[in-house]
């Protein structure tokens, strides 16, 4: 199968590419449209057989339940059968947005969407190609980032080509995506809501609203939290997190991690070893929404590159850096 990749940089193709992705969603096909977060792997969320499809296309288990998008009100609270008053004070501040909300799961939902349990996680994502879709098809779509079971969440739609080209028939190039690492994910059927996977909008702002916040799956219940399984993240080569005084000090580090010319890759974000020691370094912004825009695609290039090793530079503790730092502990491979 040859994948068809239509663009949207102008209201021709962007009507053409929205008409294109419905006309197929809407006979069962599975698609990789742009969100503002990463790319994701979308079907129709009220259709079991062709929310099936996006596992046999990913590779996924069956047992990590899928996101539902939406692009009004109404269809975020057919997706539950009770929707949380926490769940529309958060809605009301942060979508649409990279924000995802898990609330008790209604019927409509099919138990493949949540891998069997009682609550979906459903997210208006901003984008406007995305909106543009679902409010299309009229349906809300079940989309996990377009990418193989265990890789790299695709920021662009050349990613998504890389990884998914030979398995689906259309990927929507929507630019690259702007915020650049996977929603926040929050239960909101407690009290309190809690955050199973920290994202750029952070704990404090969800307590601003909530006024508290909790985090962390409960008792590593594979349920309730699959996204915090190991290995969810992660680039073909061996990512390290480091930091270090001089150049110096970085070089001898990669030594002894046995990393070897050519095959490492350092990407920083505070100073740039420019002796020529290290062939491969690139440097990213030093403010955490910029950082985040940058990230994906600077691990997709080492990975495209055949990188054995990349070093990340250690990035600082603070809220606003809690979901990079969050996807880089899971994207490192200890050591
Ligand atoms: O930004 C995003 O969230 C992207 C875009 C495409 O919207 N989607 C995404 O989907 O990252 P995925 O499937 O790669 O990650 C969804 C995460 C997983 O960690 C999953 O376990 C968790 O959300 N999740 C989904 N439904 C859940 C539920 N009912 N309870 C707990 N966690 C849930
Ligand atoms: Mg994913």
């Amino acid at each position: 199968m040859s994948v068809e990749i239509l663009p949207t940089h102008t209201p021709r193709h962007f009507h053409a590419a929205v008409e294109r992705a419905c006309d197929l969603l809407k006979r069962g096909e599975v698609v990789a449209l742009p969100t503002e977060t990463v790319y994701g792997l979308a079907a129709n969320a009220w259709d079991e057989r062709a929310v099936r499809r996006i596992y046999e296309v990913k590779g996924r288990p069956s047992t990590n339940p899928l996101i539902v998008h939406v692009a009004d009100g109404q269809m975020a609270s057919d997706c539950s059968q009770d929707w949380p008053d926490l769940a529309t004070r958060l809605a009301s501040r942060f979508w649409p947005g990279p924000l995802t909300l898990v609330v008790p799961k209604s019927e409509k939902i099919p138990a493949g969407v949540t891998a069997g349990g009682e609550t979906v996680g459903v997210r208006w994502p901003f984008h406007p190609f995305m909106q543009a879709v679902i409010r299309g098809c009229g349906f809300p779509l079940a989309a996990p980032s377009a990418n193989l079971a265990n890789q790299l969440s695709p920021t662009s739609a050349e990613h998504v080509r890389a990884g998914l080209g030979e398995r689906i028939p259309l990927i929507v190039d929507g630019g690259e995506s702007n915020v650049g690492i996977e929603s926040t994910v929050v239960d909101v059927t407690g009290e309190v809501p809690r955050i199973l996977r920290p994202g750029m909008i952070g704990a404090d702002e969800i307590a601003a609203v909530a006024g508290a916040v909790a985090r962390g799956g409960e008792g590593g219940s594979v349920l309730r939290s699959p996204g915090l399984l190991e290995k969810h993240y992660s680039p073909r080569a061996r990512l390290v997190i480091r930091s270090w005084i001089d150049e110096a000090d970085l070089v001898r580090q990669i030594g002894e991690l046995g990393g070897v010319g050519e095959e490492v890759w350092v990407i920083s974000h505070t100073r740039l070893p420019l002796s020529g020691r290290i062939s491969n370094v690139v440097m990213i912004p030093a403010e955490p929404e910029a950082f985040a825009r940058a990230l994906y695609a600077e691990l997709h290039r080492g990975d495209q590159a055949g990188a054995r090793l990349i070093v990340v530079e250690e990035v600082p503790v603070s809220g606003d850096w809690d979901g990079i730092a969050d996807r880089l502990r899971r994207a490192s491979s200890g050591g």
